[in-house]
């Protein structure tokens, strides 16, 4: 939920603040905005709409200075439009301040800020903060970082932000909380952003800022790193893995598309150097320190949300049916404010690619507050969730720049699998040969994808073709494909804006099958598992109806050939690793029919990539 990035060095600001926040658009594309010192004022550019919409703006006016900051933005309070755009000044224009997050208490400053005199332009909660800064500057006389501090210490809420002032113009501050933050150090420059991803041509050497951690930067190329509480910090400056060109479109058409793409690849990156397929065994060096616990573990506890949830949905039939787990899985957002009864044996697992999602980190700190081990399964390498965890196993999708989430769902579900496999082995729930079987065909699943993917697109175009102005469309599943329908009829309704209902296929008879016509597109995963028979009958069922369905199905099955009209073939595969492969086709249509209707693939209205407000 929103991107910030802002430069201080010897180069030209707008050209690098730009790139960067088109690079962090995923996180926002409601507003954006740029300030820079340029001299001796803040020149201050903000417009509705996207980066190229700011762009075009600029390109009408100055935009020199090599110190300044920007913003993209994913609205929370106050309608989507310039005014509310970042950055904000105070009133004198003398102070720019940029802000990802909510400042909680933003009503009451804000009423007493008013009291004082000061003027509100915005119906932003981050206006709160520019002002704060300018009246703890006027009392206390003090530095710009000072200010700043002490204004974040009367805050409550979530940020990370960056603030820049004429009167220190060679100075920029950064801090963060609950919001991530990134400070990339070059020759005599420096770079703050949301991610990696605006610094990494520029330099790899990074710092990531911790909750209530603060950074002073400074053109000689001296910074300090403190808290807010005036304490300071050495820093532990990292090496970033991430490459240029995995942020790139690499020719493909949308970044979805790419990462749909890249499943081969991802799938093969996330299990390499875990199992040791001779042996059957699994090696997960992230769970081994707690392994007893684990093992001994009564209950898994899975919290998540949106596609990450659709993976622990999936990963409860991975855990209860190869592991003998007791599971429950979590809506993050519903978990953290029921009064659930959680036991300090049970275990947490929090899924997320971003590793920012506010409720999943919510969920889990209600969770270690009651003495619960929480395992993290993350994508994004040093975000938050795994920090807040105690262990666990990293995705290695690498960037997932789509909003939708594709490839790292997938990964997602691999991760899982071999962690269920991993208690399993452990426990003796399977037998190695079993467990053996399992890790074959995982390993086998990238060069599956990639024979999907090879074989099924001009197909599934000529699917979307036929159903591109469908007003609704239902997707059933049974055993592990359930999570796959609900994560197919997710990424439709994300990206098409079509209405799309996922459902158990054995409850549609309970209420769905009343929407059933000759208009209904019904997307049935109906692999060769074993209640084959029950989906059949299931198909049947639509059929009688008059529904149109979409089969996704395995090589030559003849009875589901009889029965619908429209057919994707996958793979055979062990079924709890079916899903995966199923969920394949169901990107690349929802892809299809997105882009025939017009649709922002990447970019859906409404969304963001790193949901970091509950
Ligand atoms: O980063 P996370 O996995 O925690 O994000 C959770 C959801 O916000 C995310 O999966 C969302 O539902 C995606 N847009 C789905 O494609």
């Amino acid at each position: 939920m929103c991107g910030i990035v802002a430069y201080i060095g010897p180069k030209e600001a707008y050209p690098i603040l730009v790139k960067g926040l088109k690079r962090l658009e995923y996180r926002g594309y409601d507003s954006a905005g740029i300030a820079l010192i340029q001299n001796n004022e803040i020149r201050l550019v903000k417009q509705k709409g996207k980066v190229s919409d700011l762009e075009l703006l600029a390109s009408e006016t100055s935009v020199v200075g090599s110190i300044g900051i920007g913003h993209t933005r994913w609205a929370t309070h106050g309608e989507p439009n310039q005014v509310n755009a970042h950055p904000h000044l105070n009133s004198d224009e003398s102070i720019a301040v940029i802000h990802n997050g909510i400042i909680e208490n933003y009503a009451a400053l804000k009423e007493e800020l008013q009291k004082r005199g000061y003027i509100f332009k915005s119906d932003t909660d981050t206006e709160v903060l520019v002002h704060l800064i300018d009246e703890i500057l006027k009392i206390e006389k003090c530095s710009l970082k000072d200010a700043v501090r002490l204004a974040l210490n009367e805050v409550s809420g979530a940020y990370a932000i960056a603030v820049i002032s004429l009167k220190e113009p060679n100075t920029m501050i950064g801090a963060r909380k609950g919001s991530p933050l990134i400070l990339g150090i070059g020759e005599n420059e420096f770079f703050i952003a949301s991610d990696a991803t605006p610094v990494v041509e520029y330099t790899k050497k990074v710092i990531y800022l911790k909750d209530e951690e603060m950074v002073e930067l400074n053109r000689d190329g001296s910074f300090e790193i403190l808290t807010i509480h005036n304490e300071a910090i050495s820093p532990k400056i990292q090496e970033l893995e991430l490459k240029l060109e995995m942020i790139e479109k690499g020719g493909y058409e949308h970044f979805m598309l790419k990462e749909i793409f890249e499943q081969p690849k991802s799938i093969f990156d996330s299990i390499r150097g875990r199992i040791d397929s001779n042996e059957g065994t699994i090696k997960l060096g992230g769970l081994e320190e707690y392994k007893t616990r684990i093992l001994n573990a009564k209950r898994i506890i899975i919290v998540s949300c949106g596609t990450s949830w659709h993976a622990g949905l999936l990963a409860e039939y991975l855990f209860e049916d190869l592991a003998r787990v007791n599971v429950e899985v979590e809506y993050a957002s519903e978990f953290r404010y029921r009064n659930p009864v959680i036991d300090s044996d049970d275990i947490v697992i929090a899924i997320s690619q971003s590793g920012e999602t506010a409720d999943t980190l919510a969920a889990i700190e209600m969770a270690k507050q009651k003495g619960c081990l929480i395992l993290g399964v993350c994508n994004v390498v040093g975000s938050s969730i795994p920090r807040a965890s105690h262990a666990g196993c990293y995705t290695h999708a690498g960037p997932e720049i789509g909003v939708a989430s594709t490839k790292a769902f997938t990964a997602q579900v691999s991760v899982l699998t071999l962690m269920a496999l991993w208690i399993a082995e452990r426990k003796g729930t399977m037998t190695p040969s079993e467990i053996k079987q399992i890790l074959i065909e995982l390993e086998n699943i990238p060069s599956k994808i990639e024979k999907t993917l090879e074989n099924s697109v001009d197909q599934i175009k000529d699917i979307a073709k036929k159903f591109y102005e469908s007003r609704n469309f239902l997707y059933l599943g049974r055993g592990y494909n359930f999570p796959a329908a609900l994560e197919g009829a997710l990424k439709l309704k994300e990206i098409s804006y079509i209405h799309a209902e996922g459902y158990p296929a054995a409850e549609m008879k309970h209420g769905p099958i009343a929407l059933i016509d000759e208009e209904m597109p019904v997307v049935v995963l109906a692999n060769n598992d074993s209640i084959h028979e029950k989906i059949i009958n299931n198909i049947q069922e639509v059929v009688a109806r008059k529904g149109q369905v979409i089969a996704i199905t395995t090589a030559n099955d003849v009875e589901i050939n009889k029965l619908a009209k429209h057919i994707i073939e996958v793979p055979e595969t062990v079924e709890c690793l079916s899903p995966i492969l199923a969920s394949v086709p169901l990107q690349l249509l929802s892809y299809y029919i997105a882009l025939m209707r017009g649709c922002n693939v990447d970019q859906p209205r409404n969304l963001a990539k790193s949901v970091t407000v509950e």
